[in-house]
Protein backbone atom coordinates (compact mmCIF):
# COMPACT_ATOMS: atom_id res chain seq x y z
CA UNK A 1 0.00 0.00 0.00
CA UNK A 2 3.00 2.18 0.60
CA UNK A 3 3.58 1.56 -3.70
CA UNK A 4 0.06 4.00 -4.08
CA UNK A 5 1.28 6.27 -1.41
CA UNK A 6 4.65 6.62 -3.00
CA UNK A 7 3.15 7.05 -6.78
CA UNK A 8 0.67 9.46 -5.93
CA UNK A 9 3.62 11.80 -4.70
CA UNK A 10 5.47 10.95 -7.61
CA UNK A 11 2.53 12.33 -9.65
CA UNK A 12 1.88 14.82 -7.26
CA UNK A 13 5.85 16.23 -7.39
CA UNK A 14 5.77 16.09 -11.52
CA UNK A 15 2.68 18.29 -11.53
CA UNK A 16 4.51 20.73 -9.28
CA UNK A 17 7.47 20.73 -11.65
CA UNK A 18 5.05 22.07 -14.06
CA UNK A 19 2.93 24.44 -12.24
CA UNK A 20 3.08 26.08 -9.08
CA UNK A 21 -0.70 26.60 -8.78
CA UNK A 22 -2.44 24.62 -6.41
CA UNK A 23 -6.12 24.35 -7.10
CA UNK A 24 -9.11 23.75 -4.38
CA UNK A 25 -11.45 22.71 -7.30
CA UNK A 26 -11.35 20.26 -9.80
CA UNK A 27 -13.14 19.07 -12.78
CA UNK A 28 -13.70 16.22 -14.46
CA UNK A 29 -15.02 16.86 -18.32
CA UNK A 30 -16.78 13.76 -19.42
CA UNK A 31 -17.26 12.86 -23.19
CA UNK A 32 -17.99 15.35 -25.88
CA UNK A 33 -17.61 18.49 -22.87
CA UNK A 34 -14.02 19.01 -22.89
CA UNK A 35 -13.63 22.12 -24.51
CA UNK A 36 -14.81 24.01 -21.11
CA UNK A 37 -11.20 23.59 -20.47
CA UNK A 38 -10.94 26.48 -23.22
CA UNK A 39 -11.30 28.85 -21.19
CA UNK A 40 -9.01 28.45 -18.31
CA UNK A 41 -6.06 30.97 -18.39
CA UNK A 42 -3.39 28.29 -19.18
CA UNK A 43 -0.82 27.74 -16.66
CA UNK A 44 0.48 24.23 -17.75
CA UNK A 45 -1.46 21.19 -19.77
CA UNK A 46 0.11 17.84 -19.45
CA UNK A 47 -0.86 14.75 -21.63
CA UNK A 48 -2.10 12.06 -18.78
CA UNK A 49 1.00 10.01 -20.75
CA UNK A 50 3.57 12.16 -19.16
CA UNK A 51 2.51 11.90 -15.32
CA UNK A 52 4.10 9.32 -13.89
CA UNK A 53 1.30 6.24 -13.10
CA UNK A 54 -1.18 7.78 -15.19
CA UNK A 55 -3.14 5.13 -17.50
CA UNK A 56 -3.39 7.33 -20.63
CA UNK A 57 -7.31 7.26 -21.85
CA UNK A 58 -7.98 5.77 -25.54
CA UNK A 59 -11.36 6.58 -25.91
CA UNK A 60 -12.65 8.99 -28.93
CA UNK A 61 -13.98 12.53 -27.14
CA UNK A 62 -11.79 11.75 -24.10
CA UNK A 63 -8.36 13.60 -25.10
CA UNK A 64 -7.16 12.41 -21.61
CA UNK A 65 -4.94 15.91 -20.46
CA UNK A 66 -4.36 17.55 -17.41
CA UNK A 67 -5.10 21.62 -17.75
CA UNK A 68 -4.23 23.52 -14.73
CA UNK A 69 -5.10 27.50 -15.01
CA UNK A 70 -7.41 29.99 -13.74
CA UNK A 71 -10.93 31.00 -14.54
CA UNK A 72 -11.92 34.28 -13.30
CA UNK A 73 -9.75 34.56 -10.83
CA UNK A 74 -9.99 30.87 -9.29
CA UNK A 75 -7.18 28.39 -10.33
CA UNK A 76 -8.83 24.95 -11.59
CA UNK A 77 -7.32 21.15 -12.20
CA UNK A 78 -9.35 19.98 -15.01
CA UNK A 79 -8.96 16.49 -16.77
CA UNK A 80 -10.08 16.60 -19.55
CA UNK A 81 -11.15 13.45 -20.38
CA UNK A 82 -10.67 10.18 -17.92
CA UNK A 83 -9.97 6.55 -18.09
CA UNK A 84 -12.76 4.10 -17.54
CA UNK A 85 -12.76 0.31 -15.87
CA UNK A 86 -14.07 -0.88 -19.87
CA UNK A 87 -11.00 0.34 -21.02
CA UNK A 88 -9.33 -2.34 -18.88
CA UNK A 89 -7.75 -0.40 -16.11
CA UNK A 90 -7.70 -1.43 -12.23
CA UNK A 91 -10.02 0.71 -10.44
CA UNK A 92 -7.44 1.68 -8.62
CA UNK A 93 -6.07 2.75 -12.08
CA UNK A 94 -9.34 5.27 -12.79
CA UNK A 95 -9.38 6.75 -9.71
CA UNK A 96 -5.54 7.37 -9.46
CA UNK A 97 -6.01 10.96 -11.17
CA UNK A 98 -8.76 11.88 -8.67
CA UNK A 99 -6.40 10.89 -5.92
CA UNK A 100 -3.59 12.83 -7.16
CA UNK A 101 -5.95 16.06 -7.35
CA UNK A 102 -6.52 15.16 -3.32
CA UNK A 103 -2.74 15.30 -2.46
CA UNK A 104 -2.64 18.47 -4.39
CA UNK A 105 -5.11 20.37 -2.44
CA UNK A 106 -8.55 19.67 -4.36
CA UNK A 107 -11.11 20.01 -2.04
CA UNK A 108 -14.25 19.97 -4.07
CA UNK A 109 -14.28 18.02 -7.72
CA UNK A 110 -17.44 18.66 -9.78
CA UNK A 111 -17.40 15.20 -12.35
CA UNK A 112 -19.42 15.36 -15.37
CA UNK A 113 -20.60 12.66 -18.32
CA UNK A 114 -22.70 11.70 -20.53
CA UNK A 115 -25.23 9.13 -19.75
CA UNK A 116 -28.47 7.27 -20.92
CA UNK A 117 -31.70 9.43 -19.79
CA UNK A 118 -33.99 6.45 -18.07
CA UNK A 119 -36.71 9.01 -16.88
CA UNK A 120 -39.05 8.96 -19.91
CA UNK A 121 -39.33 12.57 -19.35
CA UNK A 122 -35.93 14.10 -20.45
CA UNK A 123 -35.02 14.51 -23.80
CA UNK A 124 -31.03 14.65 -24.98
CA UNK A 125 -29.86 17.59 -24.09
CA UNK A 126 -31.06 17.55 -20.94
CA UNK A 127 -28.66 18.02 -17.61
CA UNK A 128 -29.22 15.80 -14.48
CA UNK A 129 -27.81 16.66 -11.24
CA UNK A 130 -26.75 14.24 -9.54
CA UNK A 131 -28.23 13.78 -6.02
CA UNK A 132 -26.99 9.88 -5.78
CA UNK A 133 -25.51 6.89 -7.22
CA UNK A 134 -25.98 2.96 -7.46
CA UNK A 135 -22.99 0.95 -7.85
CA UNK A 136 -23.59 -1.33 -10.13
CA UNK A 137 -19.77 -2.13 -11.77
CA UNK A 138 -19.38 -4.94 -9.44
CA UNK A 139 -16.45 -3.63 -8.49
CA UNK A 140 -15.18 -0.94 -5.81
CA UNK A 141 -11.81 1.20 -5.67
CA UNK A 142 -11.58 0.68 -2.15
CA UNK A 143 -11.39 -3.15 -2.23
CA UNK A 144 -8.31 -4.55 -0.69
CA UNK A 145 -6.25 -3.38 2.53
CA UNK A 146 -7.48 0.26 3.43
CA UNK A 147 -4.97 3.29 2.79
CA UNK A 148 -5.72 4.44 6.32
CA UNK A 149 -3.53 8.09 5.02
CA UNK A 150 -6.33 8.15 2.60
CA UNK A 151 -9.75 7.42 4.26
CA UNK A 152 -11.54 5.14 6.28
CA UNK A 153 -11.79 1.35 5.67
CA UNK A 154 -15.70 1.98 6.00
CA UNK A 155 -16.75 5.49 4.58
CA UNK A 156 -19.89 6.77 4.65
CA UNK A 157 -22.05 7.37 1.57
CA UNK A 158 -24.99 8.95 2.91
CA UNK A 159 -24.29 12.46 0.86
CA UNK A 160 -22.22 11.28 -1.74
CA UNK A 161 -22.74 14.37 -3.57
CA UNK A 162 -22.78 17.56 -1.77
CA UNK A 163 -26.51 19.34 -0.56
CA UNK A 164 -25.44 22.60 -0.92
CA UNK A 165 -23.42 22.55 -4.28
CA UNK A 166 -26.69 20.34 -6.03
CA UNK A 167 -29.16 23.46 -4.36
CA UNK A 168 -26.56 26.04 -5.87
CA UNK A 169 -26.83 23.92 -9.16
CA UNK A 170 -30.51 24.01 -9.50
CA UNK A 171 -30.70 27.48 -9.03
CA UNK A 172 -28.54 28.41 -11.49
CA UNK A 173 -30.01 26.04 -14.04
CA UNK A 174 -33.44 27.76 -13.23
CA UNK A 175 -32.00 31.03 -13.76
CA UNK A 176 -30.30 30.34 -16.62
CA UNK A 177 -33.49 28.30 -18.03
CA UNK A 178 -31.78 24.79 -19.03
CA UNK A 179 -33.75 21.95 -19.11
CA UNK A 180 -32.71 19.52 -15.97
CA UNK A 181 -33.94 17.39 -13.28
CA UNK A 182 -31.79 15.83 -10.47
CA UNK A 183 -31.78 11.96 -10.14
CA UNK A 184 -30.07 9.47 -9.53
CA UNK A 185 -27.11 8.05 -11.54
CA UNK A 186 -26.55 3.98 -12.01
CA UNK A 187 -22.69 3.59 -12.46
CA UNK A 188 -22.40 0.51 -14.88
CA UNK A 189 -19.11 -1.52 -16.06
CA UNK A 190 -19.95 -1.06 -19.88
CA UNK A 191 -18.58 -0.83 -22.73
CA UNK A 192 -22.45 -2.89 -23.73
CA UNK A 193 -25.15 -0.24 -23.52
CA UNK A 194 -27.45 -1.61 -21.80
CA UNK A 195 -30.45 -4.49 -23.28
CA UNK A 196 -34.13 -3.08 -22.64
CA UNK A 197 -34.41 -5.59 -19.92
CA UNK A 198 -31.55 -3.78 -17.98
CA UNK A 199 -32.94 -0.40 -18.32
CA UNK A 200 -36.73 -1.44 -16.89
CA UNK A 201 -34.07 -3.24 -14.10
CA UNK A 202 -32.83 0.19 -13.43
CA UNK A 203 -36.12 1.82 -13.41
CA UNK A 204 -37.41 -0.15 -10.86
CA UNK A 205 -34.17 0.24 -8.28
CA UNK A 206 -34.96 4.14 -8.86
CA UNK A 207 -32.60 5.50 -11.41
CA UNK A 208 -32.72 7.85 -13.41
CA UNK A 209 -30.00 7.97 -15.43
CA UNK A 210 -27.12 5.31 -16.98
CA UNK A 211 -23.30 5.37 -17.41
CA UNK A 212 -19.81 3.98 -17.50
CA UNK A 213 -17.81 6.06 -15.47
CA UNK A 214 -18.16 8.64 -12.05
CA UNK A 215 -19.23 6.17 -9.70
CA UNK A 216 -15.27 4.90 -8.64
CA UNK A 217 -14.09 8.22 -8.88
CA UNK A 218 -16.84 9.50 -6.43
CA UNK A 219 -16.52 6.86 -4.05
CA UNK A 220 -12.58 7.70 -4.20
CA UNK A 221 -12.81 11.37 -3.77
CA UNK A 222 -15.63 10.93 -0.75
CA UNK A 223 -13.14 8.26 0.82
CA UNK A 224 -10.65 11.49 0.76
CA UNK A 225 -13.05 13.49 2.03
CA UNK A 226 -13.78 15.83 -0.52
CA UNK A 227 -16.97 17.47 -1.72
CA UNK A 228 -18.41 15.97 -4.74
CA UNK A 229 -20.83 17.48 -7.17
CA UNK A 230 -22.04 15.38 -10.68
CA UNK A 231 -23.61 16.09 -13.21
CA UNK A 232 -24.67 14.27 -16.21
CA UNK A 233 -25.22 15.11 -19.87
CA UNK A 234 -28.32 12.73 -21.09
CA UNK A 235 -27.28 12.53 -24.34
CA UNK A 236 -29.88 9.69 -25.61
CA UNK A 237 -32.82 8.23 -24.04
CA UNK A 238 -31.59 4.83 -22.72
CA UNK A 239 -32.29 1.61 -24.64
CA UNK A 240 -36.13 0.94 -25.04
CA UNK A 241 -37.09 4.01 -23.58
CA UNK A 242 -36.79 4.84 -27.30
CA UNK A 243 -36.60 3.02 -30.20
CA UNK A 244 -33.20 4.76 -31.42
CA UNK A 245 -30.17 2.92 -31.52
CA UNK A 246 -27.40 4.21 -29.56
CA UNK A 247 -23.69 5.20 -31.01
CA UNK A 248 -20.80 6.77 -28.87
CA UNK A 249 -20.63 8.73 -32.24
CA UNK A 250 -24.55 10.03 -31.26
CA UNK A 251 -23.28 10.80 -27.49
CA UNK A 252 -20.51 12.96 -28.52
CA UNK A 253 -22.47 15.08 -31.34
CA UNK A 254 -25.41 15.91 -28.36
CA UNK A 255 -23.17 16.40 -25.59
CA UNK A 256 -21.02 19.17 -27.81
CA UNK A 257 -24.40 20.52 -28.87
CA UNK A 258 -25.36 21.15 -24.87
CA UNK A 259 -21.73 22.33 -24.13
CA UNK A 260 -22.14 26.16 -24.73
CA UNK A 261 -24.89 25.74 -21.81
CA UNK A 262 -23.28 23.56 -19.98
CA UNK A 263 -19.76 25.80 -20.10
CA UNK A 264 -22.21 28.30 -18.46
CA UNK A 265 -23.71 26.35 -16.03
CA UNK A 266 -19.94 25.28 -14.75
CA UNK A 267 -18.65 28.92 -15.11
CA UNK A 268 -21.17 30.44 -12.94
CA UNK A 269 -21.19 27.34 -10.39
CA UNK A 270 -17.50 27.66 -10.11
CA UNK A 271 -18.31 31.63 -9.07
CA UNK A 272 -20.47 30.87 -6.58
CA UNK A 273 -18.01 28.08 -4.70
CA UNK A 274 -15.49 28.48 -2.53
N1 LIG B 1 -25.81 3.94 -21.34
C1 LIG B 1 -24.60 3.90 -20.73
N2 LIG B 1 -23.69 4.85 -20.87
C2 LIG B 1 -23.99 5.90 -21.65
C3 LIG B 1 -25.23 6.00 -22.33
C4 LIG B 1 -26.18 4.96 -22.15
O1 LIG B 1 -27.30 4.97 -22.71
N3 LIG B 1 -25.21 7.17 -23.03
C5 LIG B 1 -24.00 7.76 -22.78
N4 LIG B 1 -23.27 6.99 -21.95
Amino acid sequence: MRDIIKSLDEAVKFIDSKTSLRPEIGITLGSGLASFADLVDVDAVIPFAEIPHFSPSKVQGHPGKLVIGMLNGKPLAVFQGRIHYYEGHSMQQVVFPTRVLRRRGVKTQIITNAAGGIDPNMNPGHLMIIKDHINLTGDNPLRGINIDELGPRFPDMTDPFMPAHIETLDAIMNELKIAHSIGVYCGVQGPTYETAAEVRYLQTIGGQAVGMSTVPEVIAARHMGMDVVGISCITNLATGISNEKISHNDVTVVAKRVEKDFVQVLTQFIAKIG
